[in-house]
C-alpha cells in the first residue's frame, strides 16, 4: 500500500494493524474514486468547497475522507488551503491515461465487497460461494472495468507475445479472448493470418470497438457463447487459452483440453498463459503475495484456482498434446506450449 514507512516502524508495528489500514486504505481510495475525487483534482488543487460542490458531498464528511487519503498516499496538501491528487495518484488513476490502475481499483473494490464474504463456508467445502462470470454479466460497469483492465494488461504483454508466437500460422483461435488485443496484435504481425475470438456475449464488446478501430472486421472474428458449448470449428493451426485455465478446476481444465484438441488441426499447437503455482524462482514478495491472493479469490469467486504447470501439463497429455514446454514471459507469467499429436 502506498504507506511508506522505515525499516524500524516496520518492524515496530503489528503485521495485522498494517492489514487493517491497508484494508481500510483500499476502501477508502474506493470511495473517493466512486465519489470522482481523483477525477475532479486531475485539473490541479482544490478547496474543500469546491471539491465538494464538484462530487456532491457536503465539505464536513469531505474533509475526513481526504485528510485519511492524504496519509494514505493518495492525495497531498497544496497551498489555498487546497487538497491535490498525490504524484502516484495522478500517475495511476488518470482513465484517460494509455495505461491506468483506475479499472482495477473500481473492479476490486466491487468484488471484494460483494463476494469474498462466503471464504470461509469455500475453504470449509472446496466449493466456489459464487458464479462470478453470471455477477459479472449483471453489473455493466463492473465488466466494463473487469475488461478495461485486462486490456490494460493485455496491452503490455501483446509485443512480448508476438514476439513469442512468431509462427502462428493461418486461422488463430483465441479463447477468452474478449478484448481481442493478443488476436489484433497478432493479426498486425502475420498478415495472412485471421483469428476467431471467442468469450461471453457482453464480454465482446471492448473487442468488438478494437477490432473496428484496427479496421480487422475482415480478419477476427467474435464468436459470442460459452466456451462449453459453442462451435468452436475445426482446423486451427494455434489456440491462446490466456489466463483461462485458472477459471476452472481439474474436470473443467480436462474438458477444456478435449474441446481444444477437436478444434486443432493434428500439429497445431495450445498456448497456455497463466502464473503458475510453483512460481518462477527468485519471484518478489509481493508478487508471490499476490498469485496466493489471487488463487483464493479464483476458489471463491468461480471454483478455480492457480494450478502448477505439471498439473496443466498433465491434463492436456491426456488430451492428446506434446512436446511441452514451458517458457518464461514477463514476472510470474508464463507460457506452456504445446503441440497435437496425430491421432
Ligand atoms: C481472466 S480473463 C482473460 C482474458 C484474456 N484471455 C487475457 O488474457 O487478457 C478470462 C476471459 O474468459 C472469458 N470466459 C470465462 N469463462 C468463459 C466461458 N465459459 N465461455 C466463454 N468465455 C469465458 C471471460 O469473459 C474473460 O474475458
Amino acid at each position: 500500500m502506498p504507506l511508506y514507512l522505515d525499516p524500524d516502524e516496520l518492524r515496530g508495528t503489528p503485521g495485522p494493524h498494517l492489514d487493517l489500514i491497508g484494508a481500510m486504505a483500499f476502501r477508502a481510495a474506493g470511495a473517493a474514486q466512486r465519489l470522482g475525487v481523483f477525477e475532479a483534482l486531475l485539473g490541479g488543487p482544490l478547496p474543500v468547497a469546491d471539491l465538494a460542490a464538484r462530487t456532491g458531498t457536503g465539505p464536513a464528511g469531505l474533509v475526513v475522507l481526504l485528510d485519511a487519503l492524504v496519509s494514505f498516499g493518495y492525495l497531498e496538501r497544496a497551498p489555498g488551503p487546497a487538497y491535490a491528487n498525490s504524484p502516484m495518484a495522478a500517475d495511476l488513476l488518470d482513465r484517460r491515461a494509455p495505461w491506468t490502475y483506475a479499472p482495477a481499483l473500481a473492479f476490486w473494490q466491487d468484488l471484494l465487497a460483494e463476494l469474498w464474504d462466503g471464504l470461509e463456508e469455500s475453504v470449509r467445502t472446496g466449493r466456489p460461494q459464487a458464479d462470478f462470470y453470471a455477477w459479472l454479466e449483471e453489473r455493466p460497469d463492473t465488466l466494463a472495468d473487469f475488461q478495461a483492465m485486462l486490456d490494460g494488461m493485455a496491452a503490455a504483454r501483446a509485443p512480448l507475445v508476438a514476439e513469442a508466437v512468431p509462427d502462428p500460422g493461418e486461422r488463430l483461435l483465441d479463447l477468452g479472448g474478449g478484448h481481442a488485443r493478443h488476436s489484433i496484435a497478432l493479426c498486425r504481425a502475420h498478415p495472412r493470418l485471421t483469428a476467431t475470438v471467442v468469450d461471453l456475449p457482453n464480454a465482446l464488446a471492448g473487442g468488438r470497438a478494437r477490432v473496428a478501430e484496427a479496421g480487422l472486421g475482415d480478419r477476427v472474428t467474435l464468436l459470442p457463447g460459452d466456451l462449453a458449448e459453442v462451435d468452436l470449428g475445426s482446423g486451427y493451426d494455434t489456440a491462446l487459452l490466456f489466463n483461462l485455465c485458472h477459471g476452472f478446476d481439474e474436470a473443467g481444465n480436462r474438458a477444456l483440453f478435449k474441446r481444444v484438441a477437436g478444434a486443432l488441426r493434428p500439429g497445431g499447437r495450445v498456448l497456455v498463459l497463466e502464473s503458475f503455482a510453483d512460481l518462477p524462482p527468485g519471484t518478489p514478495a509481493a508478487a508471490e503475495a499476490f498469485v496466493r491472493a489471487f488463487s483464493l479469490n479464483l476458489a471463491v469467486t468461480q471454483g478455480g484456482r492457480i494450478h502448477a504447470f505439471g498439473e496443466v501439463a498433465g491434463w492436456l497429455a491426456d488430451a492428446g498434446f506434446g512436446g511441452i514446454e514451458r517458457r518464461p514471459l514477463q514476472g510470474t507469467d508464463e507460457l506452456l506450449v504445446a503441440r497435437l499429436e496425430a491421432p
